[in-house]
């Protein structure tokens, strides 16, 4: 698809009260490429994977809030077929609207990653609760809710490859970003079941576990002074490569990123908890707690 098409493929998604907008092309796709669907397609990790379907030859399918045309926009100057979809994916009806724009495109689904994600830093106690509930809607909700609705489709086909982005965090409780690390532990959990369920159905679940990465996600958590911000990070170009390949083969999980994540999650499988919170807190700790 061109910046026309792209553009033009832009339209108020019609039906089932939907609050996506955007519409995705119809049934062959106008493009006859395999088709990639990408949650958080617009920044990150996600922008990053969106890249390598492009250039793997995918039409891809970015569905954020924000920042979507100028991430469409990117990809298209690189010769990719991409369509944007704007929905606020920690609600049960945006989660609808995306369902019901592929559905009603018609488009089988090759690639389903389920990767948009958001970071509530600090401690539990002063958090906000309508932020720590609309991430578990979000990294979670939307996850199981886009699941639930595209999957058996993809089943029915007897195709089809679905990531799951977790993180290095679900290994391991998370101080600090409590509701955070325990949402990314539900969804290595929720993979690996779904995983074997779909185990003879011609459609794999991949978990990518990437530790920390270079993209906005702690800043936008108020994480800006903790030692997981301000250390060493992945580049998420390599975690999105790392993410594919394991896609790809079909494996039930990667440890995207340096060795060092994967040093760690081996270690954690040792650890009693509460060695592995202190040391996790270490990271995730706001520096004016740091005395404590
Ligand atoms: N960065 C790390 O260190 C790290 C480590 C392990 C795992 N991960 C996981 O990787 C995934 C991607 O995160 P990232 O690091 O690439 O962060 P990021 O750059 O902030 O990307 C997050 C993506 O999710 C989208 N998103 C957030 N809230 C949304 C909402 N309510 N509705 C729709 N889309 C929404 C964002 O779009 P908008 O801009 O529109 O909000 C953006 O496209 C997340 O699941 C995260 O937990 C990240």
């Amino acid at each position: 698809m061109n910046t026309d098409e792209g553009a033009s493929a832009l339209r108020q998604a019609q039906g089932a009260g939907s609050k996506a907008q955007g519409a995705v092309s119809g049934a062959q796709g106008a493009s006859g490429r395999r088709f990639a669907v990408i949650t958080g397609g617009s920044s990150g990790i996600g922008f990053e994977f969106a890249k390598v379907c492009a250039a793997e030859g995918f039409e891809v399918l970015i569905v954020a809030e924000q920042g979507l045309e100028e991430a469409a926009e990117w990809l298209r100057d690189g010769g990719a077929v991409v369509t944007a979809l704007q929905a606020d994916l920690s609600t049960f009806d945006g989660n609808e609207g995306v369902a019901a724009a592929i559905q009603q495109s018609g488009r089988p689904v090759d690639v389903l990653a389920l990767n948009a994600g958001r970071v509530v830093g600090g401690p539990f106690l002063e958090t906000d609760l309508e932020r720590d509930l609309a991430l578990i809607q979000l990294n979670i909700g939307s996850v199981v809710h886009l699941a639930k609705r595209l999957l058996p489709a993809m089943v029915d086909r007897g195709e089809g490859r679905v990531l799951i982005t977790s993180s290095i965090a679900a290994t391991m409780p998370g101080p600090h970003y409590a509701t955070y690390a325990a949402s990314k532990s539900f969804l290595l959990s929720f993979a690996e079941a779904i995983r074997y369920e779909l185990k003879d159905t011609g459609v794999s679940v991949t978990a990518v576990l990437p530790g920390p990465t270079d993209t906005e996600i702690f800043d936008r958590a108020g994480m800006h002074d903790t030692r997981v911000n301000l250390g060493p990070k992945d580049d998420p170009a390599v975690v999105a490569q790392d993410a594919y390949k394991a896609l790809m083969a079909g494996d039930d999980k990667v440890v995207a990123g340096s060795v060092k994540n994967l040093l760690q999650t081996v270690a954690a499988r040792l650890a009693p908890e509460q060695f592995k919170a202190a040391r996790h807190a270490v990271y995730t700790k706001p520096d004016d707690l740091k005395e404590e």
